[in-house]
């Protein structure tokens, strides 16, 4: 039965959101304070790079589903189910800052004319429901009827349309029949299962299940380093280890660590909740401490390589977070390009879809037409973001581009030994370096 939702904020959640729910047969405004994405989405363009995405809006305007606001007003106009996908981002001491949430339930309280759930899709800490339903009953009219829920949201970007039309799981936190009822009849054309819980069981499974993921990530990590202090190959350790149904094999590839708008902000959330809980969670502050140590394995290994860095020229291949994005919040290449250009070497960058928004945050450094352009007149190439097209380049052409055949493989998608065939120097995070004197192997700790 088709519902009428408004979804504030219209970032990468509530834009793939307020999408997704007009593909399953929803009526959605989608609202968004900033008038430049408005006005963007209302000409038919889409502001962030999101595969599918562009598909999925189009043909939910022409149908007359999907509809953009810049007023949270126009947007409740009908709404029966008011999405909160706003950012929550860190505060200096790594706290949730719950401002942006906070002005919306204020606004949404004073314009509540009939039962409404108030469903909170952005990350927040556990509590954050209370928090809501207090500003909605401080602000709003004494009769005012709603139920608020926690809603979170597991989408990945890259990957987000699917993910959202075809979930591993919803969660929903409620504390009524009647919200169970309403959340029940949103979903029901999804497939996936529907996990009812209490609100702030629902807020913790979002923290929760990120900051597990980052550990899994944070665990490879630190078994490369030992791999490459031993001699062994981590994809080989990780292959071994995911067969095992409990272990398995996703989040299991060393590289240089994570980032993106999620995993570092809600680690830093997490830690900081369970402070005010009364718990140290110090296995978490490990998982950041990895993270931040890996993000300097190109810069390491550099150095072995080729000794000094002043005046040399690198080519970093990918700069988004991830592949299939063009996010670089919290990008591991925005540090190491920092770190190279600290070291004095002449950075020539790359990524198929992040350029433009990269150049104003990254000064000094050369954008480069593509990969080969990048690898001109290289000392080193260092692969940061694990783009698929990277993997079809020719690399024999590479290597006749590059000044000396240096190759870091920081996502380990290249297989090293076809490298070295090429006369490529090889290295590759937590596998034996391909190329160099097999003394070196396994003797310097890096
Ligand atoms: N990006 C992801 O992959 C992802 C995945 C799961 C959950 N989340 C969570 O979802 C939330 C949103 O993340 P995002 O990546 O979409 O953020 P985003 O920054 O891309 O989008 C947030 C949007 O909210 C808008 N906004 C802020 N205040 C507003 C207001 N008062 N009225 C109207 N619009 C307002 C901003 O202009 C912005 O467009 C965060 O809590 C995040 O942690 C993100």
């Amino acid at each position: 039965m088709k519902k009428h939702v408004a979804v504030i904020g219209t970032g990468y959640v509530g834009l793939v959101t307020g999408a997704c729910l007009a593909e399953i047969g929803h009526s959605v405004v989608c609202v968004d304070n900033n008038k430049k994405k408005i006005a963007v989405l209302k000409k038919g363009g889409v502001p962030i790079y999101e595969p599918g995405l562009g598909e999925v809006i189009q043909r939910n305007r022409k149908n007359g589903r999907l509809s953009f606001a810049t007023s949270i007003a126009d947007g409740m106009k009908k709404a029966e189910y008011v999405f909160i996908a706003v950012n929550t981002p860190p505060k200096p001491d790594g706290e949730a800052d719950l401002s942006y949430v906070e002005a919306v339930a204020r606004e949404v309280a004073r314009l509540l004319s009939r039962y409404t759930l108030i469903v909170d899709k952005s990350t927040v800490p556990v509590h954050t429901g209370e928090k809501v339903k207090q500003v909605l009953r401080l602000h709003g009219r004494p009769d005012a009827d709603f139920d608020v829920v926690s809603n979170p949201e597991f989408l990945r970007e890259g990957t987000a349309v699917k993910d959202f039309l075809h979930p591993d799981r919803v969660v929903v936190g409620v504390e009524s029949k009647r919200a169970e009822r309403a959340m029940r009849e949103l979903y029901a054309p999804l497939k996936g299962p529907l996990i009812v819980t209490d609100i702030k069981s629902a807020e913790l499974i979002k923290h929760s299940s990120n900051s597990f993921l980052a550990m899994k990530i944070s665990f490879i990590n630190a078994v490369a380093g030992i791999c490459e202090r031993t001699g062994a190959d981590v994809t080989k350790v990780a292959e071994g280890m995911g067969h095992d149904p409990r272990i398995g094999k996703s989040f299991l590839k060393a590289g240089l660590g994570f980032g993106g708008s999620c995993f570092p902000k809600d680690l830093s959330a997490y830690i900081k909740m369970a402070e005010e809980a009364g718990y140290d969670f110090e296995l978490l502050k490990s998982v950041q401490k990895i993270n931040a140590e890996q993000r300097r394995w190109v810069v390491k290994r550099l150095k072995k390589a080729l000794w000094t860095l002043r005046g040399k020229t690198v080519a970093v291949w990918g700069l988004a977070f991830k592949p299939d994005t063009d996010d670089l919040r919290n990008a591991p290449a925005l540090d190491i390009i920092a770190e190279l250009c600290e070291e004095g070497c002449l950075v020539r960058a790359h990524d198929p879809v992040a350029m433009n928004l990269a150049k104003p945050r990254l000064k000094g450094v050369y954008f480069a037409r593509d990969a080969y352009d990048a690898a001109k007149g290289a000392d080193a190439v260092a692969l940061v973001t694990e783009w698929g097209e990277y993997k079809e380049l020719d690399m024999k052409k590479v290597r006749a581009l590059v000044h000396t055949p240096v190759f870091l493989d920081g996502r380990n998608l290249f297989d090293p030994d076809g490298l070295v065939a090429l006369g490529f120097q090889v290295h590759a995070v937590g596998r034996p370096s391909a190329a160099l004197p097999a003394s070196a192997v396994g003797r310097t700790p890096l």
